[in-house]
């Protein structure tokens, strides 16, 4: 008997987002009605997925543009959080959907994971963009990430995945997540990105590094209500709301809130010394070429967009449209630091 399922691609579930997204639709009232496949490199993790229900595919990397394409052909849905910036690998799932869509007349659909830094400026190196807040229901986020003047790679994806499913008839959504915190529900990695590697690097360093000034001003998320977002937009995508947009009017932000770079070496260095881990609090200021050696293999460009710049965007449409909310805020993100070094206190002892 043909199965009535919804059949839905995760790829990038061993990782912080994409595992988060996973569990939270794991645990979802929908679970019973679809059946989730993960694309994975390694082999060694697709016990936990299948003990999970999940079934593994196993593929190269997403290099292997083929195997992108061949799995997401026998998908309704791809939920990709695997990489913001690899745009052949997101064409490959959109042309794969394409042929799903033709095999079964009924629609497929790509949510696409970005990031915030696609609104970074370079307040260092150019001009400083700290005024700006970007809103995803007034602005219009793909004019200004096609029209930008400088290539950066997440920009770049967000736009192919926009116009190949315009081309090919696919519906596009693409999340656009800040700096994100707290411990993540997947099955594998469970740490996030910004705050685990500057940690890092003050662990190197024997102090508390920012970039600069520090005053570039982001957003964040807690992962629990970034998961909640995915999940609700999942939902309206399945059910195909009438209210959902789709395209390039489908870019959307998720944030509970604002900090400053330098909030959140001060919040590392008093955590980390808290634990014996530095010797000081003392948050030393590092120029950006300090950093792009230390970071970003060398890229002051990208160490000043990902980890110095302004970004500023607000969730109109999660609040407005989506029912999202949440009660956490700017106080959460800040007594988050403790949780984070904690959770990586072998590693950062080691
Ligand atoms: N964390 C944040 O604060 C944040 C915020 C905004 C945007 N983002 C962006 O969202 C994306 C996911 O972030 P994350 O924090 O979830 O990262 P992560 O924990 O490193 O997870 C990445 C996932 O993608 C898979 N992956 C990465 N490169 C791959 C490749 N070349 N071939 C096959 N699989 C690959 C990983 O598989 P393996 O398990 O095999 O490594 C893993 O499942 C990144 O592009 C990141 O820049 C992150």
């Amino acid at each position: 008997m043909a199965t009535s399922k919804t059949q839905v691609l995760v790829v990038g579930a061993t990782g912080y987002i994409g595992g988060s997204i996973l569990s939270g639709i794991l645990r979802s009232s929908q679970a019973s009605r679809l059946s989730i496949s993960a694309l994975i490199r390694r082999p060694e993790q697709a016990a936990k997925l299948e003990a999970l229900g999940v079934k593994p595919l196993r593929f190269q990397g997403l290099d292997d543009l083929e195997a992108c394409k061949d799995a997401a052909s026998k998908h309704d849905v791809v939920i990709n959080a695997a990489s913001a910036s690899h745009d052949s690998s997101a064409k490959a799932l959109i042309e794969g959907l394409a042929l799903r869509k033709k095999a079964t007349g009924k629609d497929a659909y790509m949510i696409h994971t970005s990031g915030t830094s696609i609104l970074g400026d370079h307040p260092y190196t150019g001009t400083a963009q700290n005024a700006k807040i970007w809103s995803d229901e007034k602005d219009d986020i793909y004019s200004m990430e096609k029209g930008h003047p400088e290539t950066y790679g997440q920009r770049v994806t967000d736009v192919v995945v926009v116009e190949a499913g315009k081309g090919l008839g696919i519906q596009t959504y693409i999340v656009v997540p800040p700096t994100i915190y707290g411990k993540g529900s997947g099955p594998f990695a469970t740490l996030s990105q910004q705050v685990p590697n500057l940690a890092r690097l003050a662990r190197k360093r024997g102090s508390t590094p920012v970039i600069e000034s520090g005053k570039g001003i982001w957003n964040h998320v807690h992962i629990d209500d970034l998961s909640d977002f995915y999940l609700r937009l999942f939902r309206a995508v399945v059910e195909k709301q009438s209210w959902l947009p789709s395209g390039p009017e489908a870019i959307f932000f998720v944030e509970s809130g604002e900090h400053t770079w330098l909030q959140v070496s001060q919040g590392i260095a008093d955590a980390m010394h808290k634990r014996k881990l530095l010797a000081t609090n003392n948050v030393q200021s590092i120029s950006l070429k300090e950093a792009a050696e230390a970071i970003t293999n060398g890229s002051e460009s990208k160490a000043e967009i990902s980890l110095a710049s302004n970004s500023r965007a607000r969730a109109d449409f999660a609040r407005n449209k989506l029912g999202w909310n949440t009660s956490r805020g700017l106080e959460d993100f800040l007594n988050h630091f403790d949780g984070e070094v904690e959770a990586m206190l072998d590693e950062l002892s080691g």
